[in-house]
């Protein structure tokens, strides 16, 4: 093998490793939800952040996803906030609960270092219910207004 061509098989070959890394990671972040498993959505015609959601938000998540140091990134205060996402990118897609990583999270579907609130925190609080999930899913579902 001459010089340049072993330079060019180590190229290839640490492309190639990089590639597979990164494909892992991305994996382990957004494991495929099992929509069999969540909660139904509510059936609650005209779902709204400011109506429904931001209440149960403030209860069980602004704790650590707030304005000032959030958690991941991730800003629940506001509409926006959430909109926007963490430092994994979007965790809602508005119309698409079923495929919305932050009802992965709180339905406890999928790796169990995603569930929030994480298991165990020491703010003690505790997991969201179902009605809670599924008024989640339905504002998700009906365009995350
Ligand atoms: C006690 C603190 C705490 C509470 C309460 C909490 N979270 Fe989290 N959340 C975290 C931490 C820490 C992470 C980062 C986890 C990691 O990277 O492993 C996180 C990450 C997330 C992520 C992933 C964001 C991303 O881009 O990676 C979502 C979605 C999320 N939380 C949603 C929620 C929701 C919804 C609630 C309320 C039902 C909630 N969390 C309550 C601490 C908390």
């Amino acid at each position: 093998m001459t010089f340049s061509s072993k330079i060019i098989t180590f190229a290839i070959a640490a492309s190639v490793f990089a590639l597979s890394v990164s494909g892992q990671a991305e994996e382990h972040k957004r494991p495929a939800i099992d929509a069999s498993k969540l909660p139904p959505a509510s059936t609650k015609p005209g779902v709204t952040y400011a109506g429904d959601i931001k209440a149960i938000f403030e209860k069980s998540c602004v704790k650590c996803h707030n304005a000032e140091k959030p958690k991941a990134k991730l800003n629940l205060t506001t509409l926006a906030g959430a909109l926007k996402g963490g430092e994994d990118g979007k965790v809602i897609e508005p119309g698409n609960s079923a495929k919305s990583m932050l009802v992965a999270s709180v339905a406890h579907v999928g790796d169990e270092d995603d569930w929030m609130p994480p298991k165990g925190n020491k703010a003690n609080i505790g997991p969201l219910t179902a009605e809670q999930v599924g008024l989640i899913r339905a504002w998700i579902d009906q365009g995350a207004k």
